[in-house]
């Protein structure tokens, strides 16, 4: 089945589902973007993705490409017109299309967006959860900006590949204090000593997850107690369990960092429970 891009108004087949050379996405990295997704034919925490795809879009004063309810209808064409009944959808606005120059391009140039939707296994996400994945460590070396979930990835996939070159799966960045900030593309969580369920605050050091928030309505819901505070490295390493989330995975255990053991070296039952509960209490759209 051909799959089918949403581009600047128009459905298109994706092979042929093409931007300008000069839009600022491609350019400048001036852009922005969400991943959301789809399970059983329900988007998961659509309201909460464009909650924050509108703080993105303020932040960097990049204009709404549409209206947010002309975009919910937008998504799900794009999802009904791929089939996706488990999957994703990733969206992506920038600055448009402009002469190469840094500043601005002229009021009212029209914002770019995308829309791509694909299908995905459950069963990959199934034996990952099952044997947990393995991290590294690195020293995080992104602007400061990382609340901003702009398209401007470089470090995080330098820091995914130095991962898979090492054997793992994911990046976990380190600030200059030692203290662990986030993954290269999830968040990052403890249980620690005392069976409290620990991520870092998010500020600016981090992108503030969509699931990293529903997750606290889950242990809420699941009476587990959870802590917004800094953690260092040797407390993730000495920690009863670890494990990262993001859109697309929703609760990886992690068993491994650098090559070090977490904890017996087998998934935990705390992130079995919330991940079991995570679709009960997320938000679910009809597609
Ligand atoms: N990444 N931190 C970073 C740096 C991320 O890129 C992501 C998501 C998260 C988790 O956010 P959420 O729970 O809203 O997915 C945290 C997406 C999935 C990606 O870039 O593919």
């Amino acid at each position: 089945m051909p799959r089918i891009a949403y581009v600047n108004g128009q459905y298109v087949a994706h092979t042929d589902a093409m931007v300008h050379i000069e839009d600022r996405g491609y350019q400048f990295a001036d852009g922005v973007y969400e991943v959301c997704e789809v399970r059983h034919g329900l988007i998961v925490d659509l309201t909460r993705h464009l909650d924050r795809l509108n703080r993105s879009l303020g932040e960097l004063r990049i204009a709404w490409p549409m209206s947010r309810a002309a975009l919910t209808q937008v998504i799900r064409q794009t999802l009904r017109r791929n089939h996706v009944r488990n999957g994703l959808f990733y969206l992506q606005v920038t600055r448009g299309v402009a002469r190469r120059d840094h500043v601005f391009p002229k009021e009212g140039t029209p914002s770019s967006i995308v829309v791509t939707a694909k299908s995905t296994d459950p069963t990959i996400v199934a034996k990952k959860n099952a044997s947990g994945i393995k991290a590294i460590t690195v020293r995080d070396n992104r602007w400061d900006r990382v609340d901003i979930k702009t398209v401007g990835l470089l470090p995080n996939a330098l820091a995914r590949q130095q991962a898979k070159e090492a054997g793992a799966q994911e990046a976990i960045y380190i600030d200059h204090n030692g203290m662990v900030k986030e993954g290269a593309a999830t968040n990052v969580w403890i249980v620690d000593a005392d069976g409290i369920l620990v991520t870092r605050p998010a500020e600016h050091g981090i992108l503030r997850g969509i699931t990293r928030t529903t997750l606290i309505d889950v242990a809420g819901k699941l009476d587990l107690p959870v802590a917004e505070r800094y953690f260092s490295v040797e407390e993730m390493m000495s920690a009863r369990e670890v494990f990262i989330t993001a859109a697309t995975s929703i609760c990886f255990p992690v068993v491994s960092i650098d090559g070090q053991t977490i904890a017996n070296g087998h998934p935990g039952s705390v992130s079995q429970k919330i991940r079991e509960a995570f679709f009960d209490v997320a938000e679910k759209t009809v597609i």
